[in-house]
C-alpha cells in the first residue's frame, strides 16, 4: 500500500538565525545555521523572512491609525477579488490565487513602521533556496514556504504551504483500498500543508525560529508546487462569502430576467410558482389597495378553451384589417407559445379601491395609476420567476381580447387582463445576468 505517512518524523528548529532585512542572504544564513542538513530533509521556512529578504516590506507611518489605513490599502492592492468581509476581517483572493485573510498582508514580526506582503513568487523562492542549499551544502532537500491561515468552518489558524519545491504536494489515494477493504475514492492528502503545520509546532509565532526542518519523510518530487494546492475557482463551491453571494444575487435579480420563448418539458414545481406569485403580490399599489389577481390556468382544457377563443377573435380582427389568410396564419402562430408553455398565468387588474372623480381627466389618471401598478406586479412576477431559475415571457394578447377572456373564464366585468405569462424551464438553461444598460439619453437628469 502506498501511504503518505512515515514511521517516524523529527522536527528540528534551525537555531541562531539573524534578524533578516532587505537584501540579506537567506540561503547563506540557513546553510550556516543548519550545516547538519541531510538529503531528504524538508526545510520549512516562514514566508515572513522570505518577504523581508526579498524586499517585500513596505514603509508605513508608525501612528497606529495611519498604519492601519496603509495596511488596508496594501490588502486592497494585493487582492484580485474580495470573497468576504466579516467585521474588520477581509477575506480575499490575492494575486497568488490564495484565499486568505487580508491578502496575506501582515503587520506582525516586523518593525512598527513597516508592513510585510507575501513574496512575489513563493514557489520560485522555494526553488531558489533549494538550489542554493544544494550548492552550498551538497544536499538535495525539499523546501516549503509557509503562511498562517484560518480555515472556513473551523476556529483558529494553522500554517499552510504557499510556496514549495522538491516534493509532491498532494498524495492522492484514489483507487487505493484501506485495511478494511474500503476504497478511498476522494482522499487526497495535502502533504505540503501538513508539513507546514507540523513545522509551525516547532517554529512558533513569536519570531525566534522562522525555519524548521522535517526529517524522516520519504520524499518524492513530481514537479508539483504549492500553487497546485489552490482549488480552481470553477471547482470551488464557496467562491463567495455568504454576504457577498446574497449581495450579488440582489444586484443581479433584475438582470437575470429576459423573455424566454422556448421551454423544456420539465414540469414547473407548483410551490416555486406560488412563491414567485407571492413575491409579485408585494408590488406597490395606490391607496394601499391590492388590485392585482393572478389566474393560473392549471386545467389544460380551460387553457385551450381560452386560447382557442382568443385565436378566433384575433383571426376575426385580422381579417377585418384586410390581411390575407397566409398572413393571418403567420401572425396567429406567434400565439403558440401560450399553447406550448408548461404553465400560463394571466394577470388581471381589478378596479377595487379605485377612486372616482367628478371629472374624466382625473378618472383617466386614476386608471393609469392602477394600470402601472398592474405592470409593476407582472414585472415582479417575471423577476421572481427568473430568480427561481424559471423562464417566462409576458405576452400581450389577452389585453386585446378582454371580453373573450372574461367570458371564457367566467369573470366579472371589472377584471382587466394584463396579458399572459408563459412559464417554464428555459430550453437554453438558466440565463446569466445581462449587463445593465447604459442610461444615456434614456435617463434625463434635471
Ligand atoms: C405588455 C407586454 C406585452 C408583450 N407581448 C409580447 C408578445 O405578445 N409576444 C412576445 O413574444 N413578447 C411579448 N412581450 C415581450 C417583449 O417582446 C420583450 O420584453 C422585449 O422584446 C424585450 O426582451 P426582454 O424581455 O428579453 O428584455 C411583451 C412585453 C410586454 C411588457
Amino acid at each position: 500500500m502506498n501511504d503518505h505517512a512515515s514511521p517516524k518524523l523529527e522536527i528540528l528548529p534551525v537555531e541562531g538565525l539573524p534578524e533578516f532585512g532587505p537584501g540579506d542572504d537567506l540561503t547563506g544564513a540557513i546553510a550556516d545555521a543548519a550545516r547538519w542538513l541531510r538529503s531528504g530533509d524538508v526545510v520549512v521556512v516562514t514566508s515572513k523572512v522570505v518577504s523581508k529578504t526579498e524586499g517585500m516590506l513596505h514603509r508605513v507611518p508608525a501612528d497606529p491609525e495611519l498604519r492601519d489605513a496603509a495596511r488596508r490599502k496594501l490588502v486592497e492592492s494585493e487582492s484580485v477579488r474580495v470573497i468576504a468581509r466579516i467585521n474588520r476581517t477581509v477575506i480575499t483572493e490575492n494575486r497568488l490565487g490564495i484565499v486568505q485573510a487580508a491578502s496575506g498582508v501582515d503587520a506582525s514580526n516586523v518593525a512598527g513602521d513597516t508592513i510585510a506582503t507575501l513574496p512575489a513568487d513563493p514557489d520560485a523562492s522555494a526553488l531558489a533556496l533549494r538550489n542554493g542549499l544544494r550548492e552550498r551544502l551538497g544536499v538535495e532537500v525539499a523546501v516549503v514556504i509557509t503562511d498562517t491561515m484560518g480555515r472556513a468552518w473551523r476556529v483558529g489558524q494553522t500554517d499552510a504551504a504557499i510556496g514549495s519545491s522538491g516534493l509532491r504536494v498532494l498524495h492522492a489515494y484514489a483507487g487505493q483500498v484501506d485495511s478494511q477493504g474500503n476504497e478511498l475514492a476522494v482522499t487526497e492528502v495535502a502533504v505540503a500543508d501538513e508539513l507546514a503545520a507540523a513545522a509551525d509546532l516547532v517554529k512558533g509565532k513569536l519570531g525566534g525560529t522562522p525555519v524548521a526542518v522535517v526529517r524522516g519523510l520519504t520524499l518524492t518530487d513530481d514537479g508539483s508546487t504549492a500553487r497546485d494546492l489552490i482549488r480552481p475557482t470553477g471547482e470551488d463551491l464557496f467562491r463567495l462569502g455568504t454576504n457577498e453571494a446574497i449581495e450579488q444575487g440582489r444586484r443581479e435579480a433584475v438582470l437575470v430576467r429576459r423573455s424566454v420563448r422556448s421551454f423544456t418539458s420539465e414540469p414547473v414545481d407548483p410551490d416555486v410558482l406560488r412563491r414567485a406569485i407571492g413575491a409579485a403580490l408585494t408590488a406597490p399599489a395606490p391607496h394601499h389597495t391590492r388590485p392585482v389577481r393572478f389566474v393560473w390556468l392549471r386545467s389544460r382544457p380551460v387553457r385551450d378553451k381560452l386560447l382557442e377563443a382568443m385565436r378566433d377573435r384575433w383571426r376575426a380582427d385580422l381579417a377585418g384589417d384586410g390581411f390575407t389568410e397566409e398572413q393571418i396564419t403567420k401572425r396567429i402562430s406567434r400565439g403558440d407559445i401560450l399553447f406550448d408553455a408548461p404553465e400560463v398565468v394571466v394577470p388581471f387588474l381589478l378596479p377595487d379601491g379605485m377612486h372616482t372623480y367628478s371629472d374624466e381627466r382625473r378618472n383617466a389618471c386614476e386608471n393609469t395609476m392602477f394600470t402601472v401598478a398592474g405592470g409593476a406586479a407582472v414585472q415582479g412576477l417575471l423577476i421572481a420567476l427568473a430568480a427561481e431559475g424559471l423562464g417566462s415571457c409576458w405576452i400581450g394578447s389577452t389585453i386585446f381580447a378582454a371580453d373573450t377572456v372574461r367570458q371564457t373564464l367566467d369573470l366579472a366585468a371589472g377584471w382587466r387582463p394584463l396579458g399572459a405569462v408563459a412559464i417554464g424551464h428555459p430550453a437554453d438553461g438558466p440565463a446569466g445576468p445581462r449587463p445593465p444598460r447604459e442610461p444615456g439619453d434614456w435617463l434625463v437628469e434635471l
